[in-house]
């Protein structure tokens, strides 16, 4: 989604805005702009395209002299990817510069209005109707102008706006899309996220909604929506710019994958101490986890599919019933819960707009909301009830692969500490599980050790047309995972089944050569799996199966397998994703994909 980055200090405005736009591109974008306050006037350079574009354009930045400024990457909403639709969106007068990721919901009614005021626009986007606005309402006082602004507009907005008689000064407001606001000794940064300014500081506050911020120099000043002065406490962030590089690999995707590992071992280092479960941030007391009778999993794209694996783990190990929505469906679909309920969250950013609403609704219905997040101090991080974190640093690709491996053990700490509660697992079998959960990094390590046989494997099938991935129960949730990797990054269309439903209608499209990956991970329905498999090859399938080590006799039926380390069956997932999510990636390659920054995807969906 949109990127925002804006500065004033001591500093040139233009290259340190293009050096954080650089940052965000992992979030997605089609344009990008920037506007800087030169001593006169507020000067605009914008242009459709990748970033490198601008910069040229701008000789990074030199063009465009000044100590203020602010730019934006554009993920086009209302209106095409265009020149004129990029922001910053000026007023008339091109005294008022503004930047704004979000939705203006009403911005056709606001629109009409302003245009029978005799406001001429010149693009399509809603955002230009701020520009106007802010100019209809400023009378001098650009606080007042901003929040007048805020109680008309609906939907979601982070804004930076730049006025030319104030130029000593950005301000900064938001509601329902991420901002944050950065100080160093020399000047303040305003960013979408905390890679844009990490470089230059890492003293970060975090933006509530309706909250508006004044940025000077040397000086920072935040007020409420009543224009009254609020106090703030800073964050200090703690993980490293380095964790946010590529570090020597080809890709960021490839590179996250590699720290699977070491994620892993993060969470587990952090939340088991002395034979038991301690999640230091998750509140909740014994009594919460022994009161819950129903859980919801609501959540989007690959932590959704993280969710479907929770469901099968949850109800196995703590025998509490599970349903598991889609964030986009359940927020509209009126369910049936009592406060007994515990609604999970889960999501890697923590800021996408459907999770986040449906965690609204909940919690205005007096429901308790626990969320599973990664990135600390993000929406859904500070409005759950109770929270979770997943330990797995900053993710910049836009496929994800490390989060949704920490949001995966996440869920199974939750479920053994749930079990226990709930006295669904004796200390024996708690243990265990406890063990078999060690082991997983030395063996995600193993697998992704294997990744050139892999790599051979996926360049047969860069001229793919299609993909299916089947499994049963817990394998069919990683085959949902497995299934959108390989499509967001290789554009090759792919689908997941549940192997026992591939004959109602689907199996029609399986033709002579077609890959089918089955996934064979749980012992109890292997042999159900295998019937699914000899099924599609009978009708000219290629298979793939991912099975566990020992079972050989797989070889008999599939024509590719690659097999897992031996663990819990509830753990499965963690295992078999590693080679799906290689499969996906050296397919992408192979065909040379732009695998960081898929066409059309953006890291952080903050728009319905
Ligand atoms: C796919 C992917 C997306 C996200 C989804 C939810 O690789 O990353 O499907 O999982 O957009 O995002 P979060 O987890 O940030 O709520």
């Amino acid at each position: 989604m949109c990127g925002i980055v804006g500065y004033i200090g001591e500093g040139q405005a233009a290259p340190i805005i293009l050096d954080g736009l650089a940052k965000l591109e992992y979030r997605g974008y089609d344009s990008a702009g920037i506007a800087v306050y030169d001593g006169e006037q507020i000067r605009i350079k914008k242009s459709v395209g990748r970033l490198k574009i601008l910069v040229e354009l701008t000789h990074n930045g030199e063009m465009l002299p000044g100590n203020l400024g602010i730019g934006h990457t554009r993920w086009a909403t209302h209106g095409a990817p265009t020149d004129v639709n990029s922001h910053p969106h000026y007023n008339a007068k091109e005294t008022i510069a503004v930047v704004h990721n979000g939705i203006i919901e009403n911005y056709i009614k606001l629109r009409n209005k302003m245009e029978s005021k005799g406001y001429k626009f010149v693009s399509d986007t809603d955002t230009e109707v701020l520009a106007h606005l802010l100019d209809y309402y400023y009378k001098g006082n650009p606080l007042e102008a901003i929040t007048k602004v805020m109680h008309r507009v609906e939907g979601s907005y982070a804004l930076g706006v730049v006025f030319a008689e104030h130029p000593d000064r950005i301000f900064a407001v938001r509601k329902a899309s991420p901002l944050i606001v950065g100080q160093n000794s020399e000047g303040c940064f305003i960013a979408s996220d905390v890679p844009a300014i990490l470089k230059y500081t890492r003293t970060v506050y975090f933006m509530e909604n309706q909250e508006v911020a004044c940025l000077q120099k040397n000086k920072l000043t935040f007020y409420s929506a009543d224009e009254e002065v609020l106090h703030k406490e800073p964050v200090t962030i703690e993980w490293d710019a380095q964790a946010a590089e590529k570090g020597g690999y080809e890709h960021y995707m490839l590179k996250e994958m590699y720290e699977q590992p070491k994620v892993l071992e993060e969470t587990l280092r952090k939340c088991i101490s002395h034979g038991d479960i301690r999640i230091d941030e998750l509140k909740m007391s014994e009594s919460d986890f022994r009161s819950i009778n129903k859980i919801y999993i609501v959540a989007c794209g690959s932590s959704y599919h993280a969710g479907v694996t929770g469901k099968y783990v949850i109800e196995n190990i703590a025998r509490v019933s599970v349903e598991v929505d889609l964030a986009s469906e359940f927020r509209y679909r009126n369910p049936i819960i009592d406060d007994k309920s515990l609604v999970i969250v889960i999501s890697q950013s923590g800021e996408t707009a459907d999770s986040l609403a449906a965690m609204a609704d909940m919690r205005a219905k007096g429901i308790k909301v626990t969320g599973i997040v990664n990135v600390v101090g993000s929406s859904i991080a500070r409005d759950a009830d109770y929270i979770m974190y997943t330990w797995a640093g900053p993710e910049i690709a836009v496929a994800t692969t490390k989060a949704y491996s920490a949001q995966l053990m996440a869920l199974y700490l939750f479920a053994m500490k749930l079990g226990k509660a709930k006295g669904t697992i004796d200390s024996e079998v708690f243990s265990g599980m406890l063990e078999d959960l060690k082991l997983l990094p030395q063996q995600v390590e193993f697998l992704l050790s294997n990744r050139s046989k892999i790599q051979k494997f996926a360049n047969r099938y860069i001229g793919a047309k299609s993909i299916f991935f089947i499994g049963r129960g817990i394998d069919y949730a990683i085959s949902l995972e497995g299934s959108l990797k390989l499509k967001e990054i290789s554009y090759i269309h792919s689908e997941a089944y549940a192997a026992g439903e591939l004959k109602h209608g689907t199996i029609s499209l399986i033709e002579e050569g077609t890959l089918v990956a089955c996934v064979a991970t749980q012992e109890h329905l292997y042999k159900k799996t295998i019937s699914n498999m000899v099924e599609v090859k009978a009708r000219g399938a290629f298979v793939l199966a991912v099975t566990n080590e020992g079972n050989y006799d797989m070889e008999k039926e599939a024509d590719y397998v690659i097999y897992i380390p031996k663990t819990n069956p509830y753990f499965a997932n963690t295992l078999a994703i590693i080679p799906l999510q290689l499969f996906g990636y050296y397919v992408a390659v192979g065909k040379g994909c732009d695998v960081d920054k898929p066409r059309n995807l953006a890291k952080s969906v903050t728009v319905e």
